[in-house]
């Protein structure tokens, strides 16, 4: 465990990821933690990076992302010595959906947004994930309605394997008090007005008191904005699920076979 200067609230939070982790780890030790380079994914990284097995990590690259996000790739790989496996989408399914819809078709139709970010996205993430048991997400509940449900611990029914949002109770001035105090390398978009980060094309700046998700397919209904990595997060009718909460130890503990 890493020594460090935090306020005693922010400690126990700290110290207690660091437990949910190493727990984690012990359970599935083949559990990959997924990065988007935002500030949530970056202090798991830090937080990962000093334990005694820290997870794989990966980057889905889209193809669309920010210069800034993936510069992140090499920050990490000099501060933490982590290798993060950056993932990218079928080429010749890339072109052909440019080719027949072209590159800006996420504008016109939810419908068409929704397969670039299956292309782009989902069906990468379905590579990556398997054969693994688990995976790790930086989810956070304030983030929208679409997660106010979160649990810390699910099974993830669209890829077959645990998920932990280790994450899920921290608030967003938690994660970036800390990210502060320990110097945790951040990407610079989040001082220039963007709280969430994801595709340039599909992520504006927010305005002071603007849903901190307001940026991300701003164009749509505020409570269908997720891009099927966290398809769970809506209902089959596409809206904010509700599940029972299962509590992370007694999930370790019943996954820590498998
Ligand atoms: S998204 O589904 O709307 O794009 P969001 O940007 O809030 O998700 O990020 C939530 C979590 O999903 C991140 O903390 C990270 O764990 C994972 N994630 C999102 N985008 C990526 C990406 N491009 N590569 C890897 N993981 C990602
Ligand atoms: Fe495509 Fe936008 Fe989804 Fe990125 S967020 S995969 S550019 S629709």
């Amino acid at each position: 465990m890493v020594s460090i200067t935090l306020p005693p609230l922010l400690a126990a939070r700290w110290a207690a990821l660091q437990e949910r982790l190493v727990a984690i780890a012990d359970a599935h030790p083949d559990a990959l933690l997924a990065s988007s380079m935002g500030m949530e994914d970056t202090l798991l990284i830090h937080a990962a990076a000093h334990l005694p097995r820290p997870p794989g990590v990966f980057m889905l690259d889209t193809g669309r992302l920010h210069a800034e996000t993936l510069a992140l790739v090499e920050v990490v790989r000099a501060r933490y010595g982590i290798e993060t496996q950056v993932v990218r989408p079928d080429p010749q399914a890339v072109r052909a959906h440019v080719m027949a819809h072209g590159e800006f078709a996420f504008y016109e139709d939810v419908a068409l947004r929704k397969v670039c970010c299956g292309i782009r996205k989902v069906e990468p993430l379905r590579r990556v994930l398997d054969g693994h048991t688990a995976w790790i997400t930086g989810q956070r509940r304030e983030q929208s309605l679409t997660r106010v449900e979160l649990p810390e611990a699910q099974w993830d029914e669209t890829f077959g394997l645990w998920k932990f949002n280790p994450l899920a109770c921290w608030s967003a001035d938690e994660v970036r008090a800390v990210v502060r105090a320990l110097d945790v390398p951040y990407n610079p978009l989040h001082d220039r007005g963007y709280p969430s980060i994801g595709c340039d094309p599909c992520t504006r700046t927010v305005r002071p008191g603007e849903d901190p998700r307001a940026g991300r397919w701003w164009w749509e209904q505020r409570d269908s904005r997720e891009c099927g990595l966290h398809a769970g997060n809506l209902s089959s009718h596409g809206q904010p699920g509700v599940r029972p909460r299962v509590p992370l130890s007694k999930v370790i503990t019943e996954t820590s076979t498998s």
